[in-house]
């Protein structure tokens, strides 16, 4: 009943505002959206027959968009790093305890107490395929040795596996070699970038980092300048740490590319008012571009970026609301809101695949998709996902259109593949969102495939721009 009149107030506000003619309103969200099931099944075939790519020089001249940003390629895991299963049903998940892995590392960050999440059933092979889904070159030393490097919005420190080793897991490309390179200079322990350490210690003099991921994942060494190169540009006095004792699930990267929002992290370090990435398909073999300092596309929706004064790496969004199928749900805006302690908000992260909801925001966004649905034959259950459909019978279906609202009008529409994703390639599609039992929200890579996500920290603002990888 309340339902009721709620939309027939809107119905009067939509008919006597103006503003409701803005294509960005929610309110004139289209109801629904293509999915093509077949383009999507096709997909799952071709990423576990991508021939490994050789990037023998994969640096892209610097962008020509301004004359001090610089620009490096973006590569899916999968283009990289043929994955060894048998079919896409592995991969998938192999991909959703990765991820599990990464949602508990990000969140217990800020609650050590969180009941992190499991996945029921067994063990994954896979899943030790290591973690992060997108990849860059860069170069470290002088002269640089290249190195793919895991792209990270969720940690600031950048590091790289280095010789000796105590411990490395397997990557591509040969150790970094710090005896080889003229420009590797230990950092000492009276140093401000070792100061800013959550974790450091000190050996003769000389300062040690250690971080660890909360998934058993960590790398601990010695924390040194060395000169970074992205495309013809090489930036000197970058703090980075320099890791002999490696363990995880980076395996493939020679390391990490910390973009958090802390002053260790690497737009920090290079002075950069902003940065953007564009996160192609993860079954795709496209490349895209990871931008520093590159003007914000005129057509982004923007958002409020917002900090938490508990912790400076995450970029938490201003989101206001969601729309399905052109309704916006009655969401509390509170829950997106940081409180007082650092609890509740939702950060747009790179590394987690699935969006995470509040449980009871979840199941409202849940429940609209399903009422809009209902025509399409509903299937099992599959890992994190509680909405599955047997859409093997069908080549294209139209389903309702999900969309993030960010106050002002603005709303950023998800094409359909970004949240009906296929978890196998015999038709089984499932709705790629799923609740957590923290107060963090994660605003995750499939939603922002294809999506430019831009980060102007100097005004605080995030931008989505569609389309644009
Ligand atoms: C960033 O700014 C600091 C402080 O002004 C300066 O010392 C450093 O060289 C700058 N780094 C780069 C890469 O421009």
């Amino acid at each position: 009943m309340g339902h009721f009149l709620f939309n027939f107030i809107l119905f009067i506000f939509l008919w006597a505002s103006p503003l409701a003619h803005s294509r960005t309103t929610p309110y004139t969200t289209p109801k629904t959206t293509l999915l093509n099931v077949a383009t999507s099944i096709q997909k799952t075939y071709q990423v576990l027959n991508f021939k490994q790519q050789q990037h023998k020089s994969s640096f892209s001249p610097s962008s020509s968009l301004a004359s001090a940003s610089l620009s490096m390629q973006l590569h899916s895991r999968a283009s990289l790093h043929k994955p060894s299963h048998a079919d896409y049903k592995s991969l998938t998940l192999a991909r959703l305890a990765r991820d599990s892995a990464r949602v508990n590392s990000i969140v217990t960050q800020l609650d050590p107490n969180f009941n992190v999440e499991k996945l029921s059933g067994p063990i994954i092979s896979g899943t030790s395929q290591g973690s992060g889904e997108y990849f860059s070159r860069i170069g470290i030393g002088e002269p640089p040795s290249q190195a793919y490097m895991v792209l990270d919005t969720g940690s600031d420190i950048s590091w790289v596996q280095c010789a000796p080793c105590a411990d490395c897991y397997h990557q591509a490309d040969p150790i970094f070699e710090p005896a080889s390179s003229a420009s590797y200079a230990p950092l000492t322990c009276e140093a401000a970038q070792c100061k800013w350490l959550d974790q450091s210690q000190c050996h003769n003099g000389n300062c040690l980092y250690e971080v660890s991921y909360g998934d058993g994942s960590y790398t601990v060494g010695d924390f040194v300048t060395e000169t970074v190169t992205i495309g013809a540009t090489s930036v000197r006095n970058i703090a980075i740490g320099c890791g002999h004792n490696n363990e995880g699930l980076f395996v493939g990267a020679a390391g990490l590319l910390g973009l958090g929002g802390g002053p260790l992290s690497f737009p920090a370090q290079l002075n950069s008012t902003s940065f953007s990435y564009c996160l192609v398909d993860r079954d795709s073999d496209l490349v895209s571009t990871i931008e520093f300092d590159s003007p914000f596309s005129r057509d982004a929706v923007t958002a409020p970026l917002r900090r938490n004064p508990e912790l400076s790496t995450f970029y938490y969004v201003g989101l206001t609301g969601i729309s399905v199928g052109g309704e916006l749900l009655p969401i509390p805006e509170t829950s997106f809101e940081v409180d007082p302690t650092g609890s509740g908000g939702i950060i747009v992260d790179s590394g987690t695949a699935v969006t995470r909801l509040q449980s009871n925001v979840y199941n409202l966004v849940r429940d609209a998709f399903k009422r809009g649905t209902k025509d399409l034959p509903a299937t099992n259950d599959v890992s994190l996902f509680d909405t599955c459909y047997d859409l093997s019978s069908k080549t294209s279906v139209e389903v309702p259109t999900v969309a993030f609202h960010f106050g002002e009008g603005k709303g950023l529409v998800l094409p359909a593949k970004n949240y009906l994703v296929p978890v196998d390639s015999v038709g089984t599609f499932c709705f790629a969102f799923a609740p957590t039992m923290s107060s963090l929200s994660i605003i995750g890579n499939i939603q922002q495939q294809g999506t430019r996500v831009s980060f102007d920290l100097g005004r605080s603002i995030v931008g989505f721009s569609p389309n644009s990888c």
